[in-house]
């Protein structure tokens, strides 16, 4: 007896029409399968269908000549990037020019616009359930909609809408069966079909419909593209979250006051360092740079610069603010913890929160300041110094990858 996977099944191929100009969309930001929706393109998200299913073996994508840099940064982040051609001047010969490029071993393969990214996994294996019983299959949804004919926006007749179907892709063939039909078309100098179901149906091969998606929509004009990127962001998937921590220390010297947390707090000392020496706000400063890589305070205000000598503390953390919004982050909360055996934080607690609520320009629930000693061990225990730790989390554009 022969092990199953002595006997490999049937193989299959992936073609993705990605060559055409998307003219319908506006040209404004480039093509609309290069176009991201939810911070990637709708290209990258279409591969990435095909790419993960356990049944395709190979991916072949047509491209435009124009799009080699477009296809190389929307590809960049897959473990393997799929082999392209160039496609032509009409959807049937991009269709051609890709299905020429396939290996002669592939049994079936299935036709797919780029511009539909919300392809499921489900729908690729009714697709190819069929084309491996031998036939064609295409997606389709029963129309819905009362279909109206009509002449100079003049209705002529109700069209009966009983077995009409609206087609989608991807569509599957077994492979011969197609291309011959394709390169037929082609020699006849027929291109005049507008799905590959129609050439398949020209030839006489039986085309199976599959129940199609409702989400399975080509995103044809502005309007669709601006819709996804909402479904996407209604979703939020895998929001970018990003959280950053910061600590920082400073020791006492004599003075009459510290600045805790925006907050000058009389004492019968003073923290040593540049600026205010407000350790809070250091740490806090810290913990926002981190949550996007921008480095940390001593990156962007150098001790050794004298303009930040005596400087409200404030600033940094205004800067940082910038530097996170910049980039689109929103600021989801603040925590900053301060380790000291003097001076008492919780009368000025408050304050310190509405300080930092206003540098980070939000709510008052979102900023935390917490306190504690540190049982008189070490130097904060003998009272030498302050320490502070911060936390930020930052919610940034776009999804986690
Ligand atoms: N396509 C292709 N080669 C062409 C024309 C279209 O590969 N010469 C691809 C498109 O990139 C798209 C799919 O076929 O993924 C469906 O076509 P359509 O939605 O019409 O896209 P475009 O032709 O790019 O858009 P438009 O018609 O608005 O210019
Ligand atoms: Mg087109």
């Amino acid at each position: 007896m022969q092990h199953a996977t002595d006997e490999p099944g049937p193989r299959h191929a992936a073609i993705i029409l990605a060559a055409g100009r998307g003219e319908r969309a506006g040209q404004a930001d480039g093509p609309k399968q290069y176009r991201k929706i939810g911070g990637i393109s709708v290209l990258e998200r279409t591969l990435g269908v095909f790419l993960s299913h356990p049944r395709i073996s190979e991916v072949v994508v047509a491209i435009h000549a124009d799009d080699e840099e477009l296809y190389h940064a929307a590809t960049q982040r897959l473990a393997q990037r799929p082999r392209h051609v160039v496609g032509g001047a009409t959807r049937q010969e991009s269709t051609l020019a890709a299905l020429r490029a396939i290996e002669d071993s592939i049994d079936g393969v299935l036709i797919h616009d780029a511009a539909r990214p919300f392809t499921d996994a489900a729908m690729i294996d009714r697709v190819l359930d069929v084309v491996e019983a031998g036939q064609g299959a295409l997606p389709a949804l029963a129309v819905s909609d009362t279909l109206k004919k009509a002449t100079d926006g003049v209705v002529e007749t109700t069209v009966p809408r009983t077995g009409l179907y609206a087609a989608q892709t991807p569509q599957g063939f077994p492979l011969a069966i197609i291309r011959d039909a394709h390169e037929k078309a082609a020699g006849e100098g027929r291109f005049d079909f507008t799905d590959d179901a129609a050439i398949a149906e020209w030839v006489g091969l039986p085309v199976r419909i599959v129940e199609g998606s409702p989400d399975n929509v080509k995103l044809t004009w502005a309007r669709d593209i601006a819709m996804a990127n909402d479904r996407i962001a209604g979703s939020n998937a895998f929001p970018d979250v990003r959280t950053g921590n910061g600590y920082d220390v400073h020791s006492f010297e004599p003075g009459d006051h510290v600045t805790l947390c925006g907050v000058a707090i009389p004492h019968d000392r003073k923290l040593n360092g540049h600026s205010d020496a407000d350790v809070g706000l250091h740490a806090l400063t810290d913990a926002l740079l981190a949550t996007c890589g921008e480095g940390d305070i001593g990156t962007h205000f150098p001790p050794s610069d004298p303009q930040w000598r005596g400087a409200a503390s404030r600033i940094f953390v205004e800067e940082a603010v910038r530097i996170v919004r910049a980039r689109g982050g929103r600021i989801a909360n603040a925590d900053v913890s301060l380790i000291a055996e003097s001076p008492k934080v919780g009368p000025h607690r408050d304050a310190m929160r509405t300080a930092m609520a206003a540098m980070l320009g939000v709510a008052l629930d979102r900023v935390s300041v917490k306190a504690t000693t540190n049982e008189k061990l070490g130097f904060i225990g003998r009272g030498e110094g302050i320490a502070a730790i911060a936390t930020a989390t930052v919610i940034y554009p776009g999804e986690v990858p």
